[in-house]
């Protein structure tokens, strides 16, 4: 089983790119904020927790994400791969994943870090938040902690992935295609 990260801050394409890969390499794609949005859609204990922390930009806890991921994993026993999109997100989940696969003999095979500087991130949220409607797009403040936070509990990654020679970095300017493009010749 292959384990695949899609990884950079909010905005950057991770979601976008997420759609192409799995047309091209038939992985199973488990975004984090999806299946969130759709616990709180369903209005279940776990998503009323979820929407107070995410319509303010705020982080879930690790135990809930974590869980989340062993529930789809168990679920998909027969995919050729998983791409995590949004998770691990913190280093404590970055670690808990990794004893979770290692118990199975599996570990992480690469990260794809899409990166993009902070005022992109502005720039693709705000006009987002026109076409999907989502309430963490809708005000400048919630965007900036978002990107705070990224930069205070997700940014450590890199350097938790690098000396494990996981990690490959796309600059994320350009188009859809381009970067697509850039991913592919990394996997
Ligand atoms: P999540 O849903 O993962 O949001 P995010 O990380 O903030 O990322 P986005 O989905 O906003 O952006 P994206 O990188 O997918 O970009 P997209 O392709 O849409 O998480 C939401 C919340 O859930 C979190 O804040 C947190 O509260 C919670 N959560 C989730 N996971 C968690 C975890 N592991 N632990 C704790 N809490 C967790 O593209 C953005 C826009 O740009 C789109 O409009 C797109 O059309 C456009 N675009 C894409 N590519 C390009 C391009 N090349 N050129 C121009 N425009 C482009
Ligand atoms: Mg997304």
């Amino acid at each position: 089983m292959k384990y695949y990260l899609l990884f950079g801050p909010p905005g950057a394409g991770k979601g976008t790119q997420a759609k192409l890969l799995v047309e091209k390499y038939n992985f199973h794609h488990v975004s984090t904020g999806d299946l969130l949005r759709k616990e709180i859609a369903k209005g279940s204990e776990l998503g009323l927790k979820a929407k107070e922390l995410i319509d303010a930009g705020n982080f879930v806890d690790d135990a809930t994400v974590v869980g989340m991921i062993e529930n789809e994993i168990a679920a998909n026993p027969t995919v050729s791969g998983f791409l995590f999109d949004g998770f691990p997100r913190t280093v404590a989940q970055a670690e808990i994943l990794d004893k979770m696969l290692q118990s199975k003999g599996q570990g992480v095979d690469k990260v794809i870090s899409i990166i993009i500087s902070d005022e992109m991130v502005f720039e693709r949220i705000s006009h987002r938040a026109n076409i999907e409607g989502r309430k963490d797009d809708a005000d400048p403040k919630t965007i900036q902690n978002r990107i705070d936070t990224y930069h205070a509990k997700t940014e450590p990654l890199i350097e938790y992935y690098k000396p494990q020679g996981k990690y490959n970095e796309i600059c994320g300017v350009g188009t859809v295609e381009e970067i697509f493009q850039k991913i592919a010749q990394v996997l």
